[in-house]
């Protein structure tokens, strides 16, 4: 006798039945970057119907991401000014800081996430303090620290740190603690690759390392057992979420976390992965909408429970049009 897979594959609404696994606006986190300067909206040239804000223009973005129902945004900012400590990114006036102010101000309801680094706001574009030219881990932990506190005071929900110094986990919850910040969520970017996938955004935040690469803090892509060993440090360490990034080629790394503990599991497609979408488009190789959709939904069956995507507005405008 066959057996017969495609009885359950019939019609559409046999398939609607059995499906596993559906995205919603609910799944999406929007990356917001934000500027100094008035009347800002810019677009971003690397990552195309992604703007540059100015603060007083980011109530126009926040609107529209809670009209589409998603629930949540991460805020990147660029300062004006650089140095080698990093300075702007743990100013009480900084642009994240006044950012994350406004965002709370336009929208009761959204969750604010901020990224908790060092790269866009140090001189020489690496993720913490240069001893000569190596990253000084326990020296960055005291910058981590007082950028994360100055992004709870600032107002922002969760915290979500992607230097990959080790500790940072531990250290900036225990900051957070005394200061009376015990409510403020973590994120960690757990299991995050040094990966060629992050190139536009770099483009976009101007955050790309002067000299050398990320090589001595970032992961290895070609190590799986080894984000599992970053993930168990991080839960044990305090995160309410842990992350993996980049998304689509990590997609095991994706399955092993979400088999492995029992929080939330974000997954970041990156800003190489959107960039490689948009321009098959353009090319008129693939189907935009299809291809970005089953991206997507591929990462969220792969375990994700929720998705930073520069997609998260489109995928939402299609997902609402597909449902009407
Ligand atoms: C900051 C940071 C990066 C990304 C998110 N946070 C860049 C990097 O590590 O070089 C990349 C996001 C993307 O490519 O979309 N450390």
């Amino acid at each position: 006798m066959i057996k017969r897979g495609r009885r359950l594959r019939e019609t559409a609404f046999i398939r609607d039945m059995v499906r596993e696994n559906t995205l919603t606006s609910n799944d999406f986190i929007f990356p917001i970057f934000v500027v100094e300067g008035e009347n800002i909206k810019e677009e971003i040239s690397s990552l195309e119907g992604n703007y540059h804000w100015s603060i007083d223009r980011l109530p126009e973005v926040i609107k529209e991401v809670e009209d589409l129902g998603i629930k949540g945004v991460i805020l990147f900012g660029l300062p004006e000014h650089k140095d080698c400590t990093g300075s702007e990114a743990y100013s009480e006036s900084g642009i994240v800081q006044k950012a994350v102010a406004k965002t709370r101000e336009t929208s009761d309801k959204l969750y604010v996430i901020t990224d908790v680094c060092m790269c866009q706001y140090t001189d020489h574009g690496h993720c913490g303090i240069l001893d000569g030219d190596v990253v000084n881990n326990d020296r960055t932990l005291v910058k981590i620290g007082e950028i994360a506190l100055s992004h709870a005071k600032a107002g922002a929900h969760m915290v979500a740190p992607s230097d990959m110094m080790d500790g940072r986990v531990g250290y900036i919850r225990n900051i957070l603690d005394i200061n009376g910040y015990e409510n403020v969520a973590i994120m960690s970017y757990s299991a995050k690759y040094c990966s060629a996938f992050y190139g536009p955004f770099r483009a976009a935040a101007n955050s790309a390392p002067k000299s050398g690469d990320r090589r001595t803090y970032q992961m290895d892509p070609a190590n799986a057992r080894e984000a599992l060993h970053e993930i168990d440090m991080d839960v044990e360490e305090g995160a309410d979420i842990i992350m993996v990034k980049p998304a689509l080629s990590y997609l095991d790394i994706i399955k092993g976390a979400k088999e492995r503990v029992n929080v939330p599991v974000c997954a970041y497609s990156v800003s190489g992965e959107f960039a490689i979408v948009k321009a098959g488009a353009k090319l008129g190789l693939i189907n935009e909408k299809a291809v970005a959709l089953e991206m997507l939904l591929s990462i969220k069956r792969a375990g994700a429970d929720m998705i930073i995507t520069y997609y998260a507005l489109e995928a939402s405008k299609w997902i609402k049009e597909d449902n009407k």
